[in-house]
């Protein structure tokens, strides 16, 4: 059972159904993507006991969790209680993800490379340092707000109004009790993941995001508009460091501080000449980057997320692509504003062989049959190539044939400038 509805959890379904040692396969709640290769079951991610119930009474013998909310929920720790494997984190391992001042307490206690920042519960007290501190600053709420917590700022007022709409107008609620003051860094921003059962590490292939929502990275930050692995200006050694310096240690402090860490850990870093720092973790795996990282997996995900589960994963060798693969998202008109769904889309059927169309905001109609649009992000269209450029080039030679009113995708991803 896949829980989650989005093209990440799409992407898994996907894999998961290449394993000979799977036969049957639940989504919850899934979406038209999913329907196609899983039975689609309408319980939302969050309601754990519904999950619980019904995966029992279908026999389900494996779960893995794609999104924050069900895991911060408790889903593995309930789903452990009842004797049912599931894949990833307990709700004391997702806090590195849920509370970020967590994650960088722990960081800071057992130096793990990130930003260097300042952590507040008192608003009267942020607004002073950021009155004494000179911008460039991001400003972080504490807890989970779907990406939407972080403001980068270039000005005190711009500071100041991030701060009171976090800790004053309360737009994440208690996710922002707190609040992070953190300098801002420059430099390549990457998206790097290991599995772990937590006592061993493996990095899995990293990616880059692409969060703004128009071309050259302008525009609000979306849940991501498209992504490319591996990213060019990774090298053996620097992903070495980052397994060494950042992944492993992580897991490591995470089982010290007695709250062992097990399935995807995902690190939010930037590179500088040669130097990750964290800026956030995560708790499971990335959208879109899921959709461009498991189509190179040469290994059974099946047999991965097991060693994972049953902690012997030193046991497992696991086998990586040495292609690139290019994934970008299509949206609605207004997205990640508010926008309308029912739009039918067109040209599903007219793309290469190769083409792979993950759904996330999709549903299905009947009389006549026809996929319609239901979210911000609707599709992620993605290729694989020998190289990152001719994986692109598939990608957006395809991506033209499918239409629906007001689709809008970025231009650039994965485009490698000369400079770079
Ligand atoms: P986060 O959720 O912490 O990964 O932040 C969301 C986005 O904000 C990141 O993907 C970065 O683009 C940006 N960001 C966060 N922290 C920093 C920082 N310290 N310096 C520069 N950009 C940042
Ligand atoms: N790609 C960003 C995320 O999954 O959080």
């Amino acid at each position: 059972m896949v829980v989650g509805g989005g093209a990440r959890e799409h992407t898994l379904v996907w894999k998961l159904a290449q394993s000979p040692k799977v036969k049957e396969i639940y989504a919850a709640p899934g979406n038209s993507g999913t329907a196609q290769i899983a039975h689609n079951l309408d319980i939302k991610p969050t309601d754990i006991e519904s999950l619980a119930k019904v995966a029992q009474e279908k026999g389900v013998e494996l779960v893995v969790v794609g999104p924050e909310a069900p895991l911060a929920n408790g889903i593995v720790d309930h789903f452990q209680n009842i004797g049912m494997p599931i894949f990833g984190p307990i709700k004391a391992a997702t806090k590195i993800e849920s509370s970020k001042v967590f994650a960088k307490e722990l960081m800071q206690k057992y130096n793990i490379p990130c930003a260097q920042s300042t952590s507040f519960s008192e608003y009267t007290q942020a607004k002073e340092y950021i009155r004494q501190h000179s911008p460039p600053i991001v400003i972080k709420a504490d807890g989970l707000a779907a990406g939407k917590g972080v403001t980068v700022v270039d000005s005190i007022p711009q500071a100041l109004n991030a701060l009171a709409n976090i800790m004053e107008a309360r737009a994440f609620g208690a996710a922002g009790d707190k609040v992070i003051i953190e300098e801002r860094l420059s430099g390549e921003e990457v998206s790097c993941f290991a599995f772990t059962d937590g006592k061993t590490v493996i990095p899995m292939v990293s990616a880059c995001d692409y969060k703004p929502v128009y071309d050259g990275d302008q525009g609000p930050n979306t849940g991501g508009m498209g992504s490319y692995s591996p990213p060019h200006f990774l090298n053996p050694a620097l992903s070495q460091k980052i397994t060494e310096t950042i992944l492993e240690p992580a897991v490591k402090a995470m089982a010290r501080e007695k709250r062992p860490y097990q399935g995807v850990l995902y690190g939010g870093l930037i590179v500088n000449k040669d130097e990750p720092k964290v800026l956030e973790f995560n708790a499971r795996f990335g959208d879109p980057e899921a959709q461009v990282t498991l189509p190179l997996l040469k290994t059974d995900l099946v047999d991965i997320l097991l060693a994972v589960i049953n902690g012997n994963l030193d046991q497992m060798n696991i086998e990586w692509s040495e292609d690139a693969c290019v994934g970008v998202v299509m949206a609605s008109a207004g997205y990640p504003g508010s926008y309308k769904t029912g739009f039918p889309i067109s040209g599903l059927n007219d793309l290469d062989k190769d083409i792979l169309v993950f759904h996330s905001g999709t549903k299905v109609v009947s009389e006549p049959w026809q996929v319609l649009t239901n979210g911000g992000r609707v599709l992620t269209v993605v290729a694989t190539g020998k190289t990152i450029a001719e994986a692109r080039e598939k990608v957006y030679n395809n991506i033209t044939r499918i239409h629906f009113d007001g689709c809008h995708y970025r231009k650039d991803i994965a485009e490698i400038r000369r400079s770079q």
